[in-house]
């Protein structure tokens, strides 16, 4: 078998990483789940959960990698025995990998989709009909294949070529170029009246606003956005090299996952409160209330193509870390040459996304278990599928593997009370909480 890929340097992997985390969960998903919440109680929550349970569970994934230098479902063999029961994650994995990447292209289609617009003057044209744009494309089977299939086509073209020369090489290009975006927003915000309220919005926490439902809902959206439950950073922690310090690498991921989605939140919300808009509008947010705004912004054409060439690459690089997931897989296990693999299982993935696509329109009416496809892939994969990988990954690090592995995590170094708060966390803290996400999950999908 050849030698294993590995990231060129520390940064390859760093970028890359975040690269998965930093996605639509955060300039889709985290503003407007904010919206819906109240704002800074929101924030607060978001932020404990990242820090006790989305932190801890990252570490375990990214040692599980590094430590078995394996795919997702041998990782478990390497570390546990041959055919061991844990390989079960990995399977789950895979599954969660087809589900969410199918509707996630979909998703990146429509962004794809608005930035073709934004580029072509569409979304600021005094006369254009922005607000419809998205119903318009819901209406349109055609256009939300072709979009999808745009999406899916860039995906596979990277994973195709490899760790080093195409997915760290497009993290390195994009990664950066998100940030640059995102600092060029938010000086421009910074010059709106709605900059002041936007702030105080996010960061002013009311704790009347506090409800069960909305600290689910940020326990669940950290998990999302740090790409974790299904393996993804198992996979990208198995092209580290020994030695690297695990507790530092993933801080410096988290951190960057969460300011790309604090700031992202500061942007949408200095525009929509610049314009009095409701901040509440929900999954829509992005594609009918954002664009509105453009239209009547000064220098909104570079506002609008800066946005969304931003959220284009967030969801690329997320999306690349999903397929490699499945691809590091079939190309360890049965052999299969990396850009067939991609091409193979991009396809697969992409059969089952033209039905998440079609279930706004052709498809609209069948239902399983009352969703619509695209809701049923979501669903499940955020409810169900994610927060069991969750649970199995914390409990095999912090009970199978146990203390020793929490000691090779830190290289036998690094300060008491990190190291036994970090196996409190993955042994007691996170499992609960996730558990508790799965059990409310699972009502809430047969409710
Ligand atoms: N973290 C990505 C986002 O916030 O959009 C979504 C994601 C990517 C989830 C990769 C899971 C994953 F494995």
């Amino acid at each position: 078998m050849a030698a294993r890929a590995h990231w060129t340097s520390r940064l390859g992997f760093i970028l890359a990483a975040a690269g998965s985390a930093v996605g639509l969960g955060n300039i889709w998903k985290f503003p407007y789940m904010t919206g819906e919440n109240g704002g800074g109680a929101f924030v607060l929550v978001y932020l404990l959960c990242v820090l006790g349970v989305g932190l801890p569970i990252l570490i375990a994934e990214v040692y599980i990698g590094r430590e078995s230098q394996r795919n997702v479902v041998q990782a478990f063999e390497a570390l546990d025995r041959p055919r061991s029961p844990w390989m079960v994650t990995g399977w789950l994995g895979l599954v969660t990998a087809f589900l969410i990447l199918s509707f996630y292209s979909v998703v990146g289609g429509w962004v794809l989709h608005f930035l073709s617009k934004a580029l072509l003057g569409q979304l600021t044209s005094r006369d254009a009909a922005v607000g419809g744009y998205l119903e318009q494309l819901f209406h349109s089977p055609g256009a939300m294949v072709f979009w999808h299939t745009a999406f899916m086509a860039l995906t596979v073209v990277i994973v195709a070529r490899g760790v080093a020369g195409g997915i760290e090489r497009a993290n390195r290009i994009m990664m950066p170029a998100l940030f640059l975006l995102l600092l060029f927003l938010v000086v421009r915000a910074f010059g709106m009246p709605g900059f002041a309220p936007a702030v105080t919005f996010l960061f002013s926490p009311r704790l009347e606003d506090l409800t069960w439902s909305a600290g689910l809902q940020a326990a669940g959206q950290a998990f999302f956005s740090l790409s974790l439950g299904m393996g993804a950073m198992i996979t990208y922690g198995s092209y580290l090299k020994q030695g690297e310090s695990i507790p530092r690498i993933t801080a410096v991921v988290a951190v960057m996952d969460t300011v790309v989605s604090l700031l992202a939140g500061v942007v949408v919300f200095s525009v929509v409160f610049t314009f009095g808009q409701e901040p509440a509008a929900g999954p829509t947010l992005m594609f009918v209330n954002l664009p509105l705004l453009f239209q009547q912004m000064t220098g909104g054409y570079l506002v609008a193509v800066a946005f969304f060439l931003l959220i284009a690459f967030a969801a690329l690089t997320s999306a690349i870390s999903l397929l490699e997931v499945v691809v590091a897989y079939a190309d360890e296990v049965h052999g299969w040459p990396r850009p067939r693999t991609a091409l193979l299982m991009g396809a697969a993935i992409y059969a089952l996304g033209v039905l998440a696509a079609l279930s706004f329109n052709v498809l609209g009416d069948v239902k399983v278990a009352g969703h619509n496809f695209f809701d049923l892939f979501d669903d499940v994969s955020s409810n169900l599928t994610l927060p069991l990988g969750g649970v199995l990954i914390a409990v095999f690090y912090g009970w199978v593997l146990g203390r020793d592995a929490v000691l090779r995590t830190f290289d036998g170094r690094g300060p008491r009370v990190l190291r036994e708060g970090l196996l409190w966390a993955v042994r007691v803290l996170a499992p609960a909480a996730v558990a508790y996400l799965l059990v409310k999950g699972l009502a809430g999908l047969w409710a």
